[in-house]
């Protein structure tokens, strides 16, 4: 798969990209993610990437022209299914969505800073907006970092043990059980009996009513808040 980020702030990706499940893909070629930088994409004498609004209000928008440049040298090399632009206002990420993404080939990820993006960009290029919570992050890339989070660790060979994935919490609209690992008692805090029991259709049982009770209880906690 390969996914290309457009933003005014490579640095942000560096330990992101270098790290674990996500260097471990790219290093099996799971996933190609590069970096492009914006402002490499400005043709003024000063590389500038954002600009005052028109009409006149507070802070900087980033301009159409690097934007499109950047758009228009990928689209040359290469189609994409996407070009998504990470916003507070886009649709609100899920798992349902990461899995879909999953089955694409080749992403676009723009990241928005400053005041957000020419209004252009997103009526014209964009073809998918993203939001990954209800509230304003100072710009797209942390955003972004946690989707391709989400889409690189479901790629096959990224995660060594393939089904640790699909126990995930919400891939079955369930929240995954509680784990324990070594030791069996600290400080007097025990791990429940049945995981050591041996007997796996007892444990799966186990596992299925956990995940039960803690969703009705995740639900009820989510509903209470927005009541
Ligand atoms: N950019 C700023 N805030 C954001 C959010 N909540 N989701 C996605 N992109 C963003």
């Amino acid at each position: 798969m390969q996914i290309d980020i457009l933003t005014c702030l490579p640095e942000i990706f560096n330990s992101f990209l270098n790290t674990s499940i996500i260097k471990r893909a790219r290093d099996k070629k799971e996933v190609n993610i590069i970096i492009h930088n914006i402002r490499d994409f400005a043709q003024d004498k000063h590389k500038k990437v954002d600009d005052y609004p028109y009409g006149g209000n507070s802070g900087m928008v980033l301009k159409i022209e690097p934007i499109v440049n950047c758009l228009d040298y990928l689209k040359s090399i290469r189609e994409y299914d996407e070009i998504i632009y990470m916003s507070p206002d886009g649709e609100l990420l899920n798992q349902k969505k990461i899995n879909s993404l999953t089955l694409t080939k080749n992403l676009i990820i723009i990241c928005g800073h400053y005041k957000g993006i020419d209004e252009r960009i997103r009526e014209n290029f964009v073809t998918m907006e993203i939001s990954i919570g209800e509230y304003v992050l100072t710009g797209g890339e942390l955003a972004s970092a946690v989707l391709v989070d989400c889409i690189t660790r479901l790629l096959p060979g990224s995660i060594s043990d393939s089904t640790s994935a699909l126990n995930d919490s919400f891939q079955d609209d369930l929240i995954a059980p509680p784990e324990y690992t070594r030791p069996y008692d600290f400080r007097g805090l025990k791990v429940p009996d049945i995981l050591l029991s041996g007997n796996e259709k007892a444990i799966a049982q186990w596992r299925d009513i956990q995940s039960i009770k803690r969703t009705k209880k995740n639900k009820n906690i989510y509903l209470n808040k927005n009541k």
